[in-house]
């Protein structure tokens, strides 16, 4: 018999035993109609003698997932999950949770609370509230250390990692690992605990394990190395050390309070921004959801330099086989070797075992001949940045390819539209940007020309998670979004040093701001040559002053590369910890007398507000021109490539917390100071303070080109 208790809970008998199902999808999110349903699930088991034991299951891909973070910007409404939970741990009846998929934040306290808790052995587990700048707020702190040891939940709620069913089962958390038919489990689970009494076990009720108080100094401190800037992890060893000293009760008191204050908090707002606009990015504006991707199960990358290299690699950890065409036996030999040497480095880090790579150069071909890409689903061209290598292996392709078969050009940026333009079926033809080390970076800016069918589209997009990347899809722009962005706070930094400030004044900001490294340190990390070369490959479209502003030229010209010759911005000695020299000082006071740029001390601020303000300017035209679909596909773009920090939001949304009419006022103040070629505010800023408006809150912008 069923009848159902709630709009999103049923609930079944099967004997003594009453399952509550959650079907609540997507994710089986706690939203408010799944408490409202479960508390009434609970008043039912209590209140019918016939029913000896409830099990919590949940229909779809998950157990609950947490709390519905839809939620978090409305007002709460009751009952609230601290309310829930507290039914499912005061019953007098044993209470099971069945476990499958993610048991997660929420989701995990509702089982923490349940007597009982039975998983298959595919689930995971976890409490990644930190990851949204939250900490859990209904009992997930007290009772999970109480359950699994102090050091083990600190773990977990400071870190936001999930555990698997396994890891689980040993450290105490889960009663019993069962495979196949998880309801007809949790059934037989309930009638077993039924036979033996029906105990009823409260996580409340047991002590805090006893455990190593220097535990909590020493994770401080790995938390401030491993996540600078981040307030929630060090507020989750604040709240573990408090649940340690004080009562069950009070302390979860605790906990619900500095939730509910986090909830408020900019990083938490930042952070729960990202997590919508990830999932955001994957939707192509224009694109019905319903439109897939074609099949992708063999894919040729051509070009063995140092991308086609890391995007096979990339291909290859995703299971998937790989043609790599080169010119030469040669190139394809040096590629080769390469290669297996970078996944020889995953096997010493642990990353993957000995089996796993050989399974991986298995999946590996290498070839000079285009012939043997007949059957392949999807290429990936890598060669050379110059349009006529580019069209001239474009027409081999074109000789040999399946008429589905997709083209993806890696270029960072030649014309997207002039590259399809060169292929006989430029609707199977799409731009693929990876970043370099494309095995290593997240950021993958899929570039739609303007006439790429929806479906080649959506299967950039698909390959692009299969691959573990973070996908954003682009329009037609030079350097696309996180390339030609950063190229306006290059700028910037390049004319602070021209104007008085010093490389290591600038890095300073910045890193201070969150990035993890200032643009001159990563100058000397890329090499100075590599910025020499990009600089000249752009010098005829630079401003007069962008090229008379030449101290890369300067330093490459003297030997200085970087961290490969022991000397750049900075001087690098065996630490690789970069120090400063007067060498450049002085390099930098020849540039500014020739030039005619008196020193002026330049404070922090002003050059954290040149260095962002140009990002966001160029960000706005990026949407404007329609490069970009929305403002909150920049922010992913930047956090997930260029390191900006993820509990500041991204480059735009930041600008909206700043407040688009006091940016405005500041780029109108640099367009007076530095010149208008360079800070005039985007007419969409003018166009949003004119309305009162920021990037986010308003209307979607015209379709990508
Ligand atoms: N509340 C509301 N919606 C949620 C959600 C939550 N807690 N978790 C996921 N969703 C939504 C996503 O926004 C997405 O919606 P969309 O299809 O409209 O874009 C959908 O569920 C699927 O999520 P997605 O992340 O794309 O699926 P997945 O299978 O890759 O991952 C999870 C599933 C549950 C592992 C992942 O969504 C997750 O980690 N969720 C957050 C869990 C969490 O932080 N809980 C604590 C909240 S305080």
């Amino acid at each position: 018999m069923s009848q159902t208790a709630g709009k999103t809970i049923s609930l079944e008998r099967h004997g003594p035993v009453l399952i509550a199902i959650v079907d609540n999808p997507p994710v089986n999110a706690l939203s408010h109609s799944v408490r409202a349903g479960l508390v009434d699930a609970v008043t039912e088991f209590e209140n019918d003698g016939h029913v000896k034991a409830l099990a919590i299951f949940c229909v779809g891909r998950t157990f609950i997932a947490g709390a519905d973070i839809r939620e978090f910007n409305k007002p709460l409404q009751e009952p609230r999950l601290g309310t829930l939970i507290e039914r499912l741990d005061a019953c007098a009846k044993p209470i099971i949770a069945a476990i499958h998929g993610t048991a997660l934040g929420g989701g995990l306290e509702v089982a923490l609370a349940c007597s009982y808790r039975i998983s298959l052995d595919s689930a995971r587990f976890g409490l990644p509230e930190v990851k949204l700048g939250l900490l859990p707020g209904s009992g997930g702190t007290v009772r999970l250390p109480r359950l699994i040891g102090v050091e083990n939940a600190l773990t977990m709620i400071s870190e936001g990692g999930q555990i698997a069913a396994g890891s689980a089962r040993e450290k105490g958390l889960v009663d019993k690992v069962v495979a196949g038919d998880l309801k007809a489990e949790a059934i037989a689970f309930a009638n077993e605990i039924i036979a033996n009494g029906g105990r009823v076990r409260r996580t409340s009720d047991l002590p805090v394990p006893s455990f190593d108080t220097e535990l909590l100094a020493t994770k401080r401190s790995e938390l401030a190395k491993k996540f600078r800037g981040f307030t929630a992890p060090q507020m989750a060893v604040d709240l573990i050390e408090m649940m340690t000293r004080t009562p069950f009760s009070e302390a979860a008191e605790e906990e619900y309070r500095v939730c509910k204050e986090l909830i408020g908090s900019d990083q938490s707002k930042a952070l729960r921004h990202l997590f919508a606009a990830e999932r955001e990015a994957l939707k192509i504006s224009d694109v019905p959801a319903d439109v897939k991707g074609r099949s992708v199960e063999k894919v040729a990358v051509i070009g063995p330099g140092v991308m086609g290299r890391g995007i096979t690699i990339t291909l290859l950890n995703a299971g998937l086989p790989v043609v790599l065409v080169g010119k030469s036996d040669a190139s394809l030999e040096k590629a080769l070797g390469a290669i297996r040497k970078a996944l020889e480095g995953n096997v010493k880090r642990g990353a993957i075992t000995a089996n796993e790579l050989i399974l991986r150069m298995d999946l590996l071909t290498v070839t000079t001949a285009y012939e043997s890409l007949h059957d392949v689903d999807l290429v990936i061209e890598a060669v050379t940045e110059d349009l006529e290598v580019k069209r001239s292996v474009f027409s081999q392709l074109d000789m040999v390819l399946g008429k589905q078969a997709i083209i993806a050009t890696n270029t960072s940026f030649l014309d997207i539209d002039a590259l399809a333009a060169s292929v006989v079926r430029p609707e199977n033809f799409a731009g693929m940007h990876f970043f370099n080390p494309a095995n290593i970076m997240k950021l993958l800016e899929n570039v739609r020309s303007s006439r790429s069918a929806p479906d080649v589209l959506a299967t950039t997009m698909a390959l692009g998670k299969r691959l573990g990347k973070v996908p954003v899809m682009v329009g037609r722009s030079e350097g696309f979004v996180a390339n030609r962005m950063l190229s306006k706070r290059s700028r910037e930094a390049q004319f602070l040093l021209e104007e008085g400030a010093a490389p290591q004044q600038v890095d300073k900001v910045l890193t201070g701001f969150g990035f993890p490294i200032g643009p001159f340190a990563l100058a000397d990390l890329a090499g100075m040559d590599v910025m020499a070369a990009a600089r000249a490959a752009r010098l005829a479209r630079m401003t007069p002053r962008e090229q008379r502003c030449d101290i890369v030229d300067k330093l490459a010209a003297a030997g200085r590369l970087g961290q490969k010759t022991g000397a750049g911005y900075y001087l690098y000695g065996e630490d690789r910890k970069p120090k400063q020299d007067p060498a450049v000082g002085e390099l930098l006071a020849t540039h500014r007398a020739e030039r005619g740029f008196p020193q002026r001390e330049i404070s922090d601020q002003e050059i954290l507000e040149r260095c962002l303000y140009a990002m966001i300017n160029e960000g706005a035209k990026i949407i404007e021109e329609g490069a970009a679909a929305r403002a909150s596909d920049i922010d992913v773009i930047w956090t997930s490539g260029f390191g900006w920090p993820t509990y500041l939001g991204g480059p735009m949304f930041y600008a909206d917390q700043i407040g688009l009419p006091k940016i405005k006022q500041a780029l109108e103040q640099y367009s007076t100071l530095v010149g208008e070629e360079y800070f005039k505010p985007a007419g969409l800023i003018e166009q949003l303070v004119a309305e009162g408006r920021g990037f986010h809150a308003s209307p979607p912008f015209p379709p990508l080109k």
